[in-house]
């Protein structure tokens, strides 16, 4: 598989590349504000950048790929940004669905879709109900998401199952835990990638980020392009994977 890197040529390796792809999209307000323009011109600019990823996703066959477009703690910002976001979402659902169907794709949300306004609820249901026998590609958003909320959910629905002895609690191990995550039915990421330079998770899958190789640029999310993203592929390429294991060739 060849990409082409700035004048040289970069090769992924069609065998190595990841499963599952992870992105927190972080910096659309930096990005924004250092070329003197409003945050919302950022997230304007950053929806595209996500579209474009998600494509390009599709088109290099990685199977899986998990945005982080709106976290728990998020609801904390100026309404006016909270509608910003929730906007362009709407707009890009709707201008999108038809090409997701094209291109095989299943949308699916993770997080508190409930926490949404009554027709965004309703129109992101709509999307994962058509999309869900799609088999090509994942594209899982994380709308209203933390990874702490998500496991205490998942804690607080076991413990019910417990107390209707629908399960002993000598039955739990991970496999079984696993099934009460908003993650249930996709892989653990193999990549998480983070834009703008920050060096934190921020509570994103917290519990599905165990063995997941990690990659920070500094770039700003509207600023994150194809190229930038062969370049975290070609970097996860290049790592050994351990899991706690000796490295044998
Ligand atoms: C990421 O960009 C988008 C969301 C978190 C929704 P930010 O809005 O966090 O941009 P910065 O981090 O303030 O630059
Ligand atoms: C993480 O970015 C959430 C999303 C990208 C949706 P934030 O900008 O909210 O993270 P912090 O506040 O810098 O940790
Ligand atoms: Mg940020």
């Amino acid at each position: 598989m060849k990409n082409f890197l700035n004048d040289s040529v970069i090769t992924l390796d069609p065998l190595k590349l990841p499963k599952h792809v992870a992105i927190i999209m972080d910096g659309n307000g930096r990005w924004a504000k250092s070329k003197g323009l409003p945050r919302a011109y950022g997230h304007k600019v950053g929806a595209e950048v996500a579209k474009k990823i998600i494509y390009k996703t599709r088109e290099l066959g990685i199977p899986y790929l998990t945005l982080f477009a709106f976290s728990k703690e998020n609801w904390f910002r100026p309404p006016e940004e909270i509608s910003t976001l929730l906007e362009l979402l709407k707009i890009y659902l709707d201008a999108e669905l038809e090409e997701m169907k094209k291109q095989g794709i299943r949308f699916k949300v993770i997080g508190d879709k409930a926490d949404f306004p009554k027709d965004l609820q309703e129109k992101l249901e709509f999307i994962e109900k058509t999309t869900q026998e799609n088999e090509k590609m994942v594209l899982c958003m994380a709308l209203s998401y933390g990874g702490k909320n998500e496991i205490i959910k998942a804690v607080k629905k076991l413990a019910e199952e417990i107390k209707e002895g629908k399960i002993s609690p000598e039955e739990i191990d991970e496999g079984l835990f696993r099934k009460f995550l908003d993650t249930k039915d996709i892989p653990d990421p193999d990549l998480l990638i983070r834009t703008s330079g920050e060096m934190r998770i921020s509570n994103f899958l917290l519990f599905q980020l165990a063995y997941t190789e990690l990659y920070f640029t500094p770039i700003y999310w509207p600023d994150f392009d194809e190229k930038e993203y062969l370049k975290a592929l070609y970097s996860y390429q290049q790592r050994e994977r351990r899991f706690g294991r000796i490295y044998e060739p």
